[in-house]
């Protein structure tokens, strides 16, 4: 391969920029030239990209969101906006692609490999829900902004006795509401993959306060239910009154985190280097601390599991 090409698509992550970098700079190590295409698979069937050289990458590193623009694009789920796709890349003397995003970024990339264009996908999301990698990249910063938040709301709630109700992102995962959950000591976790129970979240609030506990915080997915929906039957079933923090997009940003930045240089190296073995259908990810490479379709044909050890773990530690 002389020329391949990067995107960024979906919810964009911290550490996607370091990603990036780590493309284009291994590619040109190989004397493989780069073309970053701009917002995502939108960017992509409009022909908007640019050759990118080593001093391109230069400074961002350290910087969160992307370099690149990110979009959703429902159209691309279409063929014909798929194969208009491959004719632009064909047409740039592109013959590969680095995706980077969550898993519905790989499905539009299987698309292209299903229609002959060599894909390979990254993982980029902070909500650390894609199968077959331990970690994607903006997992730990995410995880680190959430505790930073919980942490000052902590300082507030003690002062006044206040419990809180603390709403972290994810959908359909609970990784992120768990370990931060277990590093910020909360009360009671609440997560899409557990049945939730009100009589246990009441009962450990009564039971901190009867030992002398000034403060209760509680963790919520936002797919459970918003955090203003759970203070209002708190209040309803036991006239418990709550605070309630709504974390929101600040997740999302910020500089990444040194095991971040690790893992975007690591994933990305490891991505070209699947390019240039000629293989497509790819995705890389980590597993017991080693990079590899694995087909898409486990992606999709397994479902992430978050580890449910460290829910039984933080009840047992924050009695
Ligand atoms: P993420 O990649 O973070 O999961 P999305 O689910 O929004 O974010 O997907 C990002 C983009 O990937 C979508 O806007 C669309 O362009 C593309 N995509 C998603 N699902 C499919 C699909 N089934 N087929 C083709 N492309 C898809
Ligand atoms: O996938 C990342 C994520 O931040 C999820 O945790 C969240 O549910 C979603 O994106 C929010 O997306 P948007 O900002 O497009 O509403």
């Amino acid at each position: 391969m002389k020329r391949i090409a990067v995107l960024t698509s979906g919810g964009d992550s911290p550490g996607m920029n370091a990603a990036i970098r780590a493309v284009v700079r291994k590619a040109n190590f190989h004397g493989v030239e780069v073309m970053g295409i701009y917002h995502g698979y939108e960017g992509l069937i409009e022909g908007r990209m640019e050759l990118m050289d080593l001093g391109s990458v230069g400074g961002i590193i350290q910087r969160g969101g992307t370099k690149l623009f990110s979009s959703r694009c429902p159209r691309f789920k279409e063929d014909v906006y798929q194969f208009r796709a491959i004719e632009i890349m064909k047409e740039r003397g592109v013959e590969g692609l680095v995706v980077i995003g969550g898993d519905g970024t790989y499905r539009g990339a299987v698309g292209l490999t299903k229609k002959g264009f060599p894909c390979v996908g990254i993982p980029g999301t902070i909500d650390n829900d894609i199968p077959g990698t331990e970690y994607t990249i903006g997992f730990d910063t995410a995880l680190n902004t959430v505790i930073e938040s919980i942490d000052k709301i902590r300082d507030t709630a003690t002062s006044h006795e206040n419990s809180f109700i603390v709403e972290v992102m994810g959908r359909d995962a609970g990784d992120i509401a768990l370990w931060a959950g277990l590093a910020a000591g909360a009360e009671s976790i609440l997560i899409p993959e557990e049945q939730y129970d009100i009589d246990d979240i009441l009962s450990r609030i009564e039971h901190g306060v009867s030992r002398g506990k000034k403060h209760s915080i509680i963790i919520v997915a936002e797919g459970v239910m918003p955090a203003s929906e759970l203070a209002k039957i708190l209040k309803e079933k036991a006239n418990i009154t709550t605070r309630v923090s709504v974390l929101g997009h600040i997740q999302r940003g910020g500089s990444p985190s040194a095991r971040d930045r690790v893992l975007a240089g690591r994933l990305g190296a490891k991505a070209v280097e699947v390019l240039l073995e000629g293989k497509g259908g790819r995705a890389v990810g980590i597993k017991n601390h080693q990079i590899y490479d694995y087909d898409f379709e486990v992606a999709f044909t397994t479902k992430h599991k978050a580890d449910l050890s460290l829910y039984s773990l933080s009840k047992e530690l924050s009695i």
